[in-house]
Parts: C-alpha cells; sequence; structure tokens
C-alpha cells in the first residue's frame, strides 16, 4: 500500500510520550548466560545496553505512564481520545486487548480500542490506520502506541536473539492540525519470508516443536532490513514528491547500528539528521520508533515546519515507512 495524502486533512502528532522499564541489563549481564561478550554485542549491534521489565510487568503497565504524558501533551483527557490502537506482538495476553486495558486504564471510554500485529513495524501500521480514520470523519483524536515486553519471548540460552531485544513503549496523540502533518504512507508485508523471524506455536497452527521463544534467522532477516529500509523510504519519498535533502529528521527502526548506518548512507541522509537510540534500548520492537521520536522532541530535534521520514521493518515480514511534516502544536 502506498499513498500521499496531499489532498487531505492536516492530521499531526500533537503528543507524545515514552517509557522503558527501569531494569538496565548490560551486554556484561548477558555474557553471563550465553557465550557472548560485550565487545561483540557492541561491534556487530551498536548495542551497549536495553531495558527490561521486571516479573510484574506487563506491556500495559510499560506503556500507560507514555499514554498519560501523550495526552498531557496534547492536553487532553483518556475520555476525549475516541480510537485507541495498541501495536504490539506481546499484549498482556491474548484477550482482552491490551488496547482494551489501556482504554479502561485511561478512562477512554469513547473508545474504539484493539491491538495490531504487525512486528515490529506494527507502530507504522497503526499510525496509518489511525490517520485513515481521523482524515474519514470516523474519530476525532487517536491514541497510537507501540511497545512490547519482548524479554518475555526470548531464550536465554540463544545468543544470536537473547542480545537483540528491549522492552519500551511510546505513545502519541494524533489529532487535526491547523497546518502540516502526514503526507503519505508505503506500508507492505512479505508471508512468504515469515519464518525468518517467528514463534511457532504461540497461535492456532500446530506445531510438532512448538516454541515459546523467538525464532530467527539473523543473516537473511539483516539482508531484508537492509534493503527495504532503503526501498520503502525511496517510494514514499517518490511518491510525495520529496527530494531526500529535504528530510530534517530520519528516524529507522532501531534494530541494529549496522542495518541503520547502511540505510543512512543508501538514502544519502547525512548522519547527523538521524535519530539513533539503540545504543541505550536495543530492539524495543513495537516501541522502537515511538521512542526515538519521543527521543528526538526532547533533544529539540522537532520543530515546527520539520520533515520527519520514519521506516520500520520487522516480524511478518513487515516493512512501513511515513512522512511528517511536523506541526509543534501542543509539542514541548
Ligand atoms: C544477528 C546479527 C547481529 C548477527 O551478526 P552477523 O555479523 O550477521 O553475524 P553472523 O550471523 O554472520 O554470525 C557470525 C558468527 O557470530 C556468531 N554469533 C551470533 N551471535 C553471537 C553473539 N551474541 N555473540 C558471539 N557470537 C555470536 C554466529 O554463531 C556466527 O558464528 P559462526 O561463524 O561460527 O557460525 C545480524 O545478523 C543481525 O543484526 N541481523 C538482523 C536481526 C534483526 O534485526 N532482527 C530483528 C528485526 S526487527
Amino acid at each position: 500500500m502506498i499513498g500521499a495524502t496531499k489532498d487531505g486533512v492536516p492530521i499531526s502528532v500533537t503528543g507524545l510520550g515514552a517509557r522503558v522499564p527501569d531494569r538496565i541489563v548490560t551486554n556484561d549481564e548477558l555474557a553471563r548466560h550465553v557465550d557472548t561478550t560485550n565487545e561483540w554485542i557492541i561491534e556487530r549491534t551498536g548495542i551497549r545496553e536495553r531495558r527490561m521489565a521486571s516479573e510484574e510487568e506487563a506491556l500495559s503497565d510499560v506503556a500507560l505512564p507514555a499514554c498519560r504524558d501523550a495526552l498531557a501533551q496534547a492536553g487532553i483527557d483518556g475520555k476525549d481520545i475516541d480510537l485507541l490502537i495498541v501495536a504490539t506482538v506481546t499484549p498482556d495476553m491474548t484477550f482482552p486487548s491490551t488496547g482494551a486495558i489501556l482504554a479502561d486504564r485511561l478512562g477512554a471510554v469513547a473508545a474504539a480500542a484493539y491491538d495490531l500485529s504487525a512486528g515490529c513495524t506494527g507502530f507504522m501500521y497503526a499510525l496509518a490506520q489511525a490517520y485513515g480514520m481521523l482524515a474519514a470523519g470516523l474519530a476525532r483524536r487517536a491514541l497510537v502506541v507501540g511497545g512490547d515486553v519482548l524479554s518475555r519471548i526470548l531464550d536465554w540460552e540463544d545468543r544470536s536473539t537473547l542480545i537483540l531485544f528491549g522492552d519500551g513503549a511510546g505513545a502519541a496523540v494524533l489529532e487535526e492540525a491547523r497546518e502540516h502533518g502526514f503526507l503519505g504512507f508505503e506500508l507492505g508485508a512479505d508471508g512468504a519470508g515469515g519464518a525468518n523471524l517467528w514463534l511457532p506455536g504461540s497461535g492456532s497452527r500446530l506445531f510438532e516443536e512448538p516454541d515459546q521463544y523467538v525464532k530467527m534467522n539473523g543473516r537473511e532477516v539483516y539482508k531484508f532490513a537492509t534493503r527495504i529500509l532503503v526501498q520503502s523510504a525511496q517510494d514514499l519519498l517518490d511518491r510525495c514528491g520529496v527530494a531526500v535533502e529535504e528530510v530534517d529528521v530520519y528516524v529507522p527502526h532501531q534494530a541494529n547500528i549496522r542495518i541503520i548506518d547502511h540505510a543512512t548512507k543508501k538514502l544519502g541522509i547525512p548522519s547527523e539528521r538521524v535519530v539513533v537510540n539503540v545504543d541505550r534500548y536495543g530492539n524495543t520492537s513495537s516501541g522502537s520508533i515511538p521512542l526515538a521520536l519521543a527521543d528526538a522532541a526532547k533533544e529539540g530535534r522537532l520543530g515546527p515546519g520539520k520533515l520527519v521520514l520514519m521506516t520500520g521493518m520487522g516480524a511478518g515480514l513487515t516493512w512501513g515507512s511515513a512522512l511528517l511534516r511536523w506541526t509543534g502544536e501542543n509539542i514541548a
């Protein structure tokens, strides 16, 4: 799916929030469980540490403060939200949805609330969906949440996956803005590559060897990631008639610094325009892009009129890009 939105109503982000669990897990701590080293992890991934939820914390607990911050920044209450989408592959439980749980905890009694599953690309899919409902006039104010507690589905004996992921969540309020807003989206899926990053035995398909942990073919995912981050962004920029030089802030999925560097170079985006926090949080799956956006906002990099390019990719295999002219309205 690809489309430019230039004739639509200006829908934009008016509030942002992000949260990671308190517990910091260093590379050295992981090296006590699997055969790896701090040096190997930093050199091959750029990750120095990640956060992991405590035993008491589920996704809704991690995401709730992020949602509250996003609502406060937009200057609205839970009751003002009429759409709440949670992008995740690690909901509190299969049902009720984490969307419904969060709506209840936020007092969002008027909201349609549900979960959306698109792997690490979930937040991009959710943004596009919220945009569509707002632009069509079906909803007025949406809360889009992206987050995962991936530590729950990591195999502490598999060094190739254990070192990559962390927990975290971010949230964005979307509503009609006076000017600027989303310019377009590109989303895709290739189920044929699904078995390169999967959780067999987690649903209704029966497997001889069901698994409760993530399984990954790292080399194949790496090849996919380096190709798709570039392709998706280029296709969207072309469709929107925007030159890459115009991009002020580039927010790629935070999977691996080598993948980010490759995409940045291929696209021709100067490194000072790229948002990177994979060193501190690892790959937080659906939380990755909203956490990076919130970081960029905190650093004062998202002023009014700035052009923001976001691209995610992940399990599915899925990918997605969005181009957004930042409003600055209500954003601290
Ligand atoms: C996983 C990844 C970091 C591995 O890095 P790499 O440079 O490609 O490493 P390779 O897969 O070529 O493996 C090189 C060697 O390191 C080993 N290795 C893998 N993980 C290791 C670890 N944590 N510590 C030490 N050695 C490790 C491998 O077993 C392999 O050994 P071998 O040559 O004896 O078989 C990289 O492939 C990657 O980032 N892939 C994408 C993963 C991703 O982003 N997934 C989520 C998408 S949303």
